[in-house]
């Protein structure tokens, strides 16, 4: 049964606008005002979702003092909103599984640009995690004998998808967030982290600093501006999608911040052009625009189909379907909307009305409820309207198996990494992915605190941002003039010039309007020289500087990938060119400039070599018309 109390949180939350209190107080910001608290610790994990989690567990299990800092409430960060399952080879339906059919999965779908090395890790380790999971009390769906259930999720060989009705990763949460207040290790919520505090700033060169040592943040609930201290640091702060206006992000979630943080740091992004955007998602009422519909409706036999009745996937990938590659199905979509077979609302149909209520309710509850709710709609009886959204960043911050950074005492896990997905991600990969790579991440940070022993003083200097500076305005805690404005247009923007379709112009574009926009954000006058802590428009400063950042990295990226590779789809270049393309785009910070460069993939060795040569690599790439 669906938890409604739950449910409804979450209903209420896609309708919520950004509004993290309602005080109008407030403490005015000065050179000269003093800080709130500074905190220390072992391990400073920023973000509260499952990746952060499962570090902090990991972390904590190996001796070490933990601090998490989540910017959304407890136990509600974005992974509540992963619907349609985590993914492992179990083998319970489809015993002719394991993980290397998963991992061949993984890379075929990532267009061969993922790291295999790490592809291996989160496939070896998947049974394992998810059993872990299980242990911990997640009560994943099962069948009449007790076999856990696993079901299909596109461009799968077999079905490896375990779930917990259609929002798994609210059940996951639950069980974490309950071993974490088990350990009693302290979650600090509600609080924004601006910058990370380092042993010194990135050269001209692009040099990065030798230590990270902490983080500022603004503490909402308190209105200061809090230091932290630590001797090793985990950034689980999410994703970028929500660059984009349609997206299956929370209106307040992956603005890019975790990513941005990481870069003014001396941190290298990778693949930033791979944006994955999720075939189905609500296209109506307005409010409930890019919403998820669970890729899961299609797992449990949904169809698509266009405003004429047509199964339009028989002409895109008539070997799997509606569960083809997301990308390829996404694309499919967005070509019927334009060729003008869509839905009154901008859409598609997504049918389930030939499955029994039964099934629907007992696989697909939370989907019924959500289009019942919102859209007035029973999926039983009623087909649902969808289009594609901005679902996932496959490009991130740079880190090595450990997920470790080049800056010592940094490391990053979940979606603000890359290299895991490569091109495009297998749907139910990245709830696996967080709990995999979170536990890695959680051990190594422990181990290398406990190497750092001391936490080492910091030049006075570096110890506090400076505030409303109007020489190094981008450099402390700041506000600007309206930065909703910027939002929307950055949103427009994307939407316009680099969306699921590209070419050349358009990203010239939409690069030459994101640097305009830049210049006009950091102009003098667009500071506020006094400003208070009003805590929408501090916030959402912050969000555009992020976005900004992300979106350079993500348009010059796309400029430069002259080929069409999995979500990176060009009109102008619609082949895929693994001659002079098979490798990963990277963006440095060379202070004031952002610098390109690219680096051939590594070889595949060892014994998925074997695997993918017997398979003939599925065609994932098509040319539309
Ligand atoms: O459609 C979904 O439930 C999405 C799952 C995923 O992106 O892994």
């Amino acid at each position: 049964m669906v938890n409604f109390i739950n449910y409804s949180l979450t209903i209420f939350r896609y309708y919520k606008t950004f509004n993290y209190a309602t005080s109008s107080v407030i403490a005015k910001l000065t050179e000269n005002m003093n800080f709130g608290s500074i905190r220390s610790c072992d391990v400073l994990i920023i973000g509260g979702g499952s990746s952060g989690l499962r570090a902090a567990i990991e972390a904590h299990d190996a001796g070490a003092d933990v601090l998490i800092i989540s910017k959304n409430r407890k136990g509600d960060p974005h992974t509540v909103l992963a619907r349609g399952g985590i993914n492992a080879a179990l083998g319970t339906m489809d015993p002719e599984d394991n993980w290397m059919i998963h991992a061949a999965d993984t890379l075929r779908e990532g267009e061969f640009i993922a790291d295999y090395e790490r592809v291996e890790v989160l496939c070896k380790n998947a049974p394992d995690a998810v059993n872990e999971l299980v242990n911990w009390g997640a009560r994943f769906h099962r069948e009449k004998d007790g076999r856990l259930t696993q079901r299909f999720f596109g461009a799968h060989t077999y079905r490896r998808t375990v779930f917990y009705e259609d929002w798994t990763g609210q059940e996951i949460i639950r069980v974490l967030m309950d071993q974490v207040s088990q350990r009693r290790i302290e979650i600090v919520d509600d609080v924004y982290i601006t910058s990370l505090l380092k042993s010194g700033d990135v050269s001209e060169k692009g040099e990065a600093p030798d230590e990270i040592k902490g983080a500022f943040g603004i503490d909402l609930k308190k209105e200061e501006i809090v230091r932290f201290e630590c001797k090793s640091l985990v950034l689980a702060a999410g994703g970028y999608t929500r660059v984009y206006a349609v997206s299956s992000s929370r209106i307040f979630e992956n603005h890019g911040e975790g990513v941005a943080l990481a870069y003014e740091a001396g941190a290298d992004l990778v693949d930033m052009e791979m944006v994955q955007f999720h075939p189905t998602g609500m296209v109506w009422p307005q409010e409930a625009v890019g919403t998820l519909a669970t890729e899961a409706i299609r797992g449990e036999g949904g169809i698509l189909l266009n405003s004429k009745g047509e199964r339009y996937m028989k002409n895109y990938y008539p070997e799997r379907m509606e569960l083809g590659p997301r990308d390829i199905v996404a694309r499919a979509t967005f070509n019927e909307i334009s060729a003008g077979r869509g839905t009154k609302h901008g859409g598609v149909w997504l049918d389930v009305t030939h499955l029994s209520k039964e099934k629907i309710l007992d696989r697909l509850p939370t989907m019924y409820e959500q289009f019942k709710n919102i859209d007035g709609i029973d999926i039983s009886k009623e087909k649902m309207e969808v289009a594609p959204t901005a679902h996932y960043s496959m490009g991130g911050v740079v880190v090595d198996i450990k997920c470790s950074t080049k800056i010592r005492g940094l490391f990053a896990v979940g979606e603000v990494i890359s290299q895991i997905h490569g091109a495009n991600r297998l749907g139910g990969n990245s709830l696996l992915d967080t709990v995999v790579f979170g536990k890695i991440a959680g051990g190594e940070a422990a181990r290398l605190a406990k190497e750092v022993g001391e936490i080492k003083k910091t030049e006075p200097s570096l110890l506090e941002p400076n505030v409303n500076n109007e020489k190094e305005f981008d450099d402390g805690i700041f506000i600007v003039k309206e930065p909703l404005t910027f939002r929307n247009e950055i949103q427009e923007l994307m939407k316009q010039n680099v969306g699921i379709i590209r070419e050349e112009t358009k990203l010239q574009n939409g690069l030459k309007s994101i640097l305009e926009l830049k210049k006009e954000f950091y102009s003098k006058d667009n500071i506020l020289k006094e400003f208070k802590i009003d805590d929408e428009n501090v916030v959402i400063s912050w969000e555009v500087k992020s976005s900004l950042v992300v979106c350079e990295a993500i348009i010059r990226s796309a400029l430069m990938r002259q080929e069409s590779r999995g979500a990176h789809y060009r009109s102008d270049f619609p082949k895929l060119d693994d001659e002079k393309w098979k490798v990963n785009i990277y963006c440095r910070n060379e202070g004031t400039e952002m610098v390109l460069f690219s680096d051939i993939v590594k070889e595949i060795k060892g014994p998925l070599v074997d695997l993918l040569n017997a398979h003939v690599k599925a065609e994932h790439h098509r040319e539309f018309e």
